[in-house]
């Protein structure tokens, strides 16, 4: 297994520590040998394993999640990919998995990241069942409650900074060279590994590869870790063609849309809070080659789309999942779609709007006339 400098070209063995092109600060991509025939056994993440660079030691059950068919929002064949179904209730579970178990072989006794909520959230949870400590960044005032109770009460020690995350990112950033320390963020290239099974399981679903994937993008791993997984599958013979992906922007947070990092992105969706994103030449690139998009939208639309895709369908999902919702209500698109929801709902409590809740005397009386 070798690991490919996305910008140089230059190929470094995979010792599972050397997260950026030692050569020219490059993001790395892990080169798997693809089975010619390969045997997929078992459920979720692991079942892939013969795809993935380690060998499991601690997991939770994460994957296998449901892909509803959602038939209200006007397009004929909508599937909505509800990652919020993962242990800890988003996608990154499935890279943590495949991440902490690479910790655990490599002995690394501290694990690191800077976070909108989610990645600390599974980080922690991981961490306590594999017996390692969690040291987590998060933006001061810019984390959604349900996540911090998360990292809380898995037992991960948190550190407030102030700034948003994009000054977290750049701090964890600097800890790369130390040797006792394992860095989590989707900077690492291992812990994308796991994210690509998103695709797998996609496409085993569907029984092909669907025509569009749309999916909110922050820092931009998971884009590029589930187009990797469809580019496997295809090169193993398993699917035909490729979706277009399709990567949704709040729109006060979209240095992908600008074409350069901006200082302060602002918007609803925390989880995509993100200005200066580390993996963007990585999500460029599969967005290009997949002849997809980056598209944008309003707060607004993410909240609207929340609400509605709740009352229509069932599917409570955090503000940042409701985006790609947001973009087809207002862009329906033709062929199979998969829509990535990447976060429950109940992650942010915060955002859903205060209802005025009626009290009435606890009389069966009073109750009828509720009911009328
Ligand atoms: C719920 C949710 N959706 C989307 C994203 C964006 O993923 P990525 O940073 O891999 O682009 C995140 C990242 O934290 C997230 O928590
Ligand atoms: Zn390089």
């Amino acid at each position: 297994m070798k690991l490919r400098c996305i910008s140089c070209e230059k190929r470094h063995p995979s010792d599972g520590v050397t997260l950026t092109c030692p050569s020219c600060r490059g993001l790395l991509e892990v080169e798997v040998p693809l089975p010619y025939r390969p045997k997929f056994v078992g459920r979720g993440v692991w079942r892939y394993a013969q795809l993935l660079p380690v060998k499991q030691e601690v997991t939770l059950g994460e994957g296998d999640t449901r892909l509803y068919r959602c038939s209200r929002a006007g397009m004929r064949s909508l599937w909505v990919k509800c990652e919020g179904g993962n242990p800890t209730g988003s996608f990154k579970d499935r890279g943590m998995t495949v991440g902490v178990s690479l910790a655990k072989r490599l002995r690394r006794k501290i694990l690191v990241c800077a976070s909108t909520g989610n990645t600390a959230a599974s980080l922690a949870a991981y961490a306590a069942r594999a017996g390692l400590r969690a040291v987590v960044l998060l933006p001061a005032g810019k984390v959604a409650t349900g996540k911090v109770a998360q990292a809380v009460i898995h037992g991960a020690e948190l550190v407030q900074i102030q700034g948003n995350f994009d000054v977290a990112m750049a701090l964890v950033r600097g800890l790369e060279r130390e040797g006792h320390v394992y860095i989590l963020n989707s900077l690492n290239p291992y812990r994308l590994e796991g994210q690509k099974t998103l695709a797998f399981e996609v496409c085993e679903e569907l029984s092909r590869a669907p025509d569009f994937v749309v999916l909110p993008v922050g820092n931009g791993g998971n884009v590029s870790a589930i187009w990797k997984g469809f580019r496997e599958w295809k090169a193993m013979g398993l699917c035909g063609r490729l979706p277009k992906m399709i990567g949704v922007q709040a729109k006060g947070a979209a240095p992908l849309l600008a074409g350069h990092a901006i200082s302060h992105p602002q918007t609803v969706a925390t989880a995509i809070c993100i200005g200066d994103p580390v993996n963007a030449s990585k999500a460029l690139a599969a967005i290009r080659e997949s002849r997809g998009r980056v598209v944008t939208v309003s707060d607004r639309e993410i909240l609207d789309a929340q609400q509605w895709f709740a009352r229509t369908e069932g599917i409570f999902v955090e503000p940042a999942s409701a985006a790609p919702i947001a973009f087809l209500r207002r862009q329906p698109l033709r062929g199979i779609v998969v829509a990535v929801t990447t976060g429950h709902g109940l992650k942010d409590p915060d955002a859903v709007p205060r209802l005025r809740v009626r009290r009435i005397r606890p009389t069966l009386d009073a109750l009828r006339k509720v009911l009328e």
